[in-house]
């Protein structure tokens, strides 16, 4: 029996058995983290060590990952257990054939006039889907891009829009991991080896541009002019290393985007409710519209996996076409109201946005002006922040993740959007700082504390 397999924690019997783990698919080339974890409640999750000299040594750590980016609520609340529970009891399992009291009071809740979402999403102009990932909401999107230009009843292109084959999205960019999305995705260690969709007919090629550069996108826009079929765009870059655009370019992306009749597509799967507002696609002028937004992550307050796709009506696909098993059930739906409800009468975004201030600041001010050597700078917005790694910490990851764990902090790390084009500098891999919703301005203070004293843990460790 390995050491691993001995661990757990004393008075919690029995020790599950940690070597289990390997049953799963391993996404970390053999550098899974050494870790364990018997529990949370709200964002302090109590972990446990499987190996070294101090297997079975529990501590507990505060999450600043939100399961990436998907626990909005923490750990434990109770507002989502009676949703579930009550759920599970009497909401029932109708499918969309018949109309659910549930869904019909969430979407009364969202879309009819006054709702939460009402104000940039009508329901006499959008129309909604649920998904049960932010992938499967994201292929959905595509897929309504894609049959935009399709004639149903003679099965071919609709007369004018066989032209229009270009997507834009952007360097960086991360949507899923379904088979349609993958040209969208500006990663070709994920593409290789996988075929691509065929250029015909109806196919498209994918153009990615640097984000956040409003020049590259007019000269873009200048040069594929009517070709242009839909933009795709995450409103803050998640996966690129939290990359927030200056103000003004989302609204002006949207306008070329308009102008030149393209479709433009919000990926919000992990925006929503992280920027300090419900939706990234938001500015001082109010909400920035577009042709599809998704959703994801949040909208499942950390207990389900679910997204909603919110779509102008005039793109709906053929009869059928978006049909699935568990578009928008009951139980998910009970859910999600039940903590949209919780999260609004808590003003948590509005309060979100304010700590997020104060977390960009401790950030700089305690991380990265502290430790140069280990970090380039922090950015974001809301609860959504990333401090870039120097090339000395990025050599270091994997040490630098253990360090932040053992000294109560758990983080996650993107990738980083990796070499830029067009002089944009290199974006190193990213520690993201994403708590849930419910951190307080002392957990805030706590999280900086333990970011600091992790890095200074690796810096006293010999190479
Ligand atoms: C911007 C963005 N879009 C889509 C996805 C895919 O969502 P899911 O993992 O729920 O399929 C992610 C997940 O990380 C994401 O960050």
């Amino acid at each position: 029996m390995s050491a691993a397999d001995a661990t757990g924690i004393p008075g919690r019997e029995p020790s599950p058995p940690w070597s289990s783990r390997d049953v799963q698919f391993d996404h970390y080339g053999g550098q899974r983290l050494p870790f364990g974890c018997t529990g949370a409640s709200g964002i302090i999750q109590h972990f446990v060590e499987l190996s070294g000299s101090d297997a079975g040594r529990a501590f507990d750590v505060l999450d600043a990952s939100g399961g990436y980016g998907s626990a909005c609520l923490g750990a434990g609340s109770e507002v989502i257990a009676a949703a579930l529970s009550d759920g599970v009891r009497n909401a029932g399992y109708v499918t969309d054939e018949i109309a659910s009291s549930e869904r019909s009071l969430l979407l009364e809740r969202l879309f009819a006039p006054g709702g939460l979402f009402a104000d940039r999403f009508p329901a006499a102009d959008y129309r909604v889907s649920g998904r049960n990932s932010g992938s499967e909401g994201m292929e959905l999107a595509l897929r309504l891009v894609l049959e935009s230009r399709f004639d149903h009843r003679r099965l071919r292109a609709a007369p004018g829009t066989g032209e229009r084959d270009v997507v834009l999205a952007f360097e960086g960019a991360w949507h899923g991991w379904t088979g349609g999305l993958l040209p969208l995705m500006n990663r070709r260690h994920y593409r290789i080896g996988l075929p691509a969709i065929a250029p015909e007919p109806f196919g498209f090629r994918t153009d990615h541009i640097p984000f956040g550069d409003l020049d590259a996108a007019r000269e873009w826009f200048d040069r594929n002019g009517e070709r242009v079929l839909a933009v795709v765009v995450e409103p803050v870059q998640g996966d690129a290393g939290i990359l927030v655009p200056e103000p003004g370019y989302l609204r002006e992306l949207a306008a070329l985007a308009k102008d030149s009749g393209a479709l433009l597509v919000a990926d919000e799967v992990l925006t929503f409710a992280k920027t300090g507002q419900f939706f990234g696609m938001t500015d001082e002028s109010g909400p920035i519209p577009t042709d599809i937004t998704v959703i994801g992550k949040s909208l499942g307050m950390g207990a389900l996996s679910t997204s909603m796709v919110i779509a102008r009506r005039e793109l709906g696909a053929r009869p059928t076409g978006t049909v699935s098993t568990s578009d928008l059930r009951p139980l998910t739906c009970a859910v999600i109201r039940a903590g949209l409800d919780h999260i609004v009468s808590e003003g948590l975004v509005e309060r979100s946005g304010k700590l997020g201030a104060e977390l960009g600041r401790l950030l700089h001010e305690q991380v990265v002006a502290k430790f140069p050597d280990l970090y380039v700078e922090a950015r974001g917005v809301g609860v959504m922040h990333g401090v870039e790694l120097t090339d000395l910490a990025a050599a270091r990851i994997g040490k630098l993740r253990t360090s932040m764990i053992r000294n109560g902090v758990y983080v996650e790390f993107m990738s980083g959007a990796g070499r830029r084009s067009r002089g944009l500098r290199y974006v190193n891999a990213t520690m993201r700082v994403a708590p849930p919703l419910v951190a307080t301005a002392d957990d805030i203070e706590t999280i900086v504390a333990r970011l600091a004293a992790g890095s200074h843990a690796l810096l006293q460790e010999t190479p």
